[in-house]
C-alpha cells in the first residue's frame, strides 16, 4: 500500500468512524475501504448530499459483505441486501447465504434476503446497484445462466419500488457500461440526480483489481412519472 492510500484510509476511517478491519479480514476490509471512497468521490463529484433513508434496498448484493461501508455512508433505519444465488457453494463448505449471516449481524438493522429482485415488491427510499449484469460476458464470467440476463426486468422493478423523492446509486465499470446502463434507466423512467463535475481526486483503488474505473450514478423519478408532478398536469 502507498503512503498515499494510507492516508486516505484514515481520511475515511475519520470520517465515516469506521475501522473495518477490526470485523473483517484483511482483503474484505480494503475492499469496503474501495466501496466506501466510490460513495464519498462519487457523491462529491455529483455535488449531491448524501441522503439518510429509512429504507436502503442493495440489489445484487452477493454475499453482502459491503453492508458496513453501506451502514456507514448512509446511515439507513434499515438495510436490506437481495440475491438471487444465496446458495451458492463456496470451497470451504460454506453457502452465501452463511457469509451474508455473518456481514449482516455485525451491522444493526441489516438483514440479506434471497430472492430475485426482479419480484421483489418492497419500496424503499434509497436503491443501490453495485455492478449490476448489463452483458452476456459478464454473466458468464459470474457463472450464471444468460437467462438472467434482463436489465429491463431490473431497472423496471427499481423503478416501480423506488419512492417519491427516492433516489438510486449505481455503479458501473468503466465509462461505457455507465452509458449503457444509463439507457436502461431512462428506459425505466429514471432520470440523472446531481451534476458531473469531474474527478475531484484519484480512486483509492485498495481493493480488488478492477479492469476499468468504477463510475457512480444517481437516478431519482423522472419527473413525468412523478406523481407530484402528474398532478400539477392534472390540476392546470
Ligand atoms: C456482478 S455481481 C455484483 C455483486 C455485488 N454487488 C458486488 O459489488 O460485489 C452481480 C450480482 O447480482 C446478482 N443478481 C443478478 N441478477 C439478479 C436478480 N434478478 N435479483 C437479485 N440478484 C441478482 C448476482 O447473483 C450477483 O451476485
Amino acid at each position: 500500500m502507498t503512503l498515499e492510500q494510507a492516508q486516505r484510509i484514515a481520511a475515511l476511517r475519520s470520517r465515516y468512524q469506521v475501522q473495518f478491519e477490526m470485523q473483517m479480514s484483511a482483503a474484505t476490509s480494503l475492499n469496503n475501504y474501495d466501496y466506501l471512497d466510490i460513495l464519498d468521490r462519487g457523491f462529491d463529484e455529483l455535488g449531491l448530499a448524501r441522503p439518510s433513508p429509512d429504507v436502503l434496498c442493495d440489489v445484487g448484493c452477493a454475499s453482502f459483505w459491503y453492508a458496513a461501508t453501506l451502514a456507514a455512508f448512509f446511515r439507513p433505519r434499515q438495510l436490506l441486501g437481495v440475491d438471487l444465488e444465496g446458495h451458492r457453494l463456496f470451497r470451504d463448505g460454506r453457502t452465501r447465504i452463511d457469509y451474508a449471516a455473518g456481514y449482516v449481524a455485525r451491522v444493526p438493522h441489516a438483514r440479506f434476503v434471497v430472492g430475485d429482485y426482479r419480484r421483489h415488491a418492497e419500496p424503499a427510499d434509497l436503491i443501490t446497484a453495485w455492478f449490476p449484469f448489463l452483458s452476456a460476458p459478464a454473466l458468464l464470467a459470474w457463472r450464471l445462466p444468460l437467462s438472467l440476463l434482463d436489465p429491463a426486468g431490473l431497472f423496471g422493478r427499481i423503478r416501480r419500488n423506488l419512492t417519491p423523492g427516492g433516489l438510486f446509486v449505481m455503479v458501473n465499470h468503466g465509462p461505457a457500461e455507465a452509458a449503457l446502463a444509463a439507457e436502461w434507466c431512462v428506459a425505466a423512467g429514471l432520470e440523472r440526480a446531481g451534476t458531473d463535475r469531474g474527478a475531484a481526486r484519484e480512486p483509492l483503488a485498495c481493493g480488488a483489481p478492477r479492469p476499468l474505473p468504477a463510475r457512480l450514478s444517481c437516478w431519482r423519478l423522472a419527473t413525468a412519472s412523478r406523481p407530484d408532478a402528474a398532478d400539477i398536469r392534472i390540476n392546470q
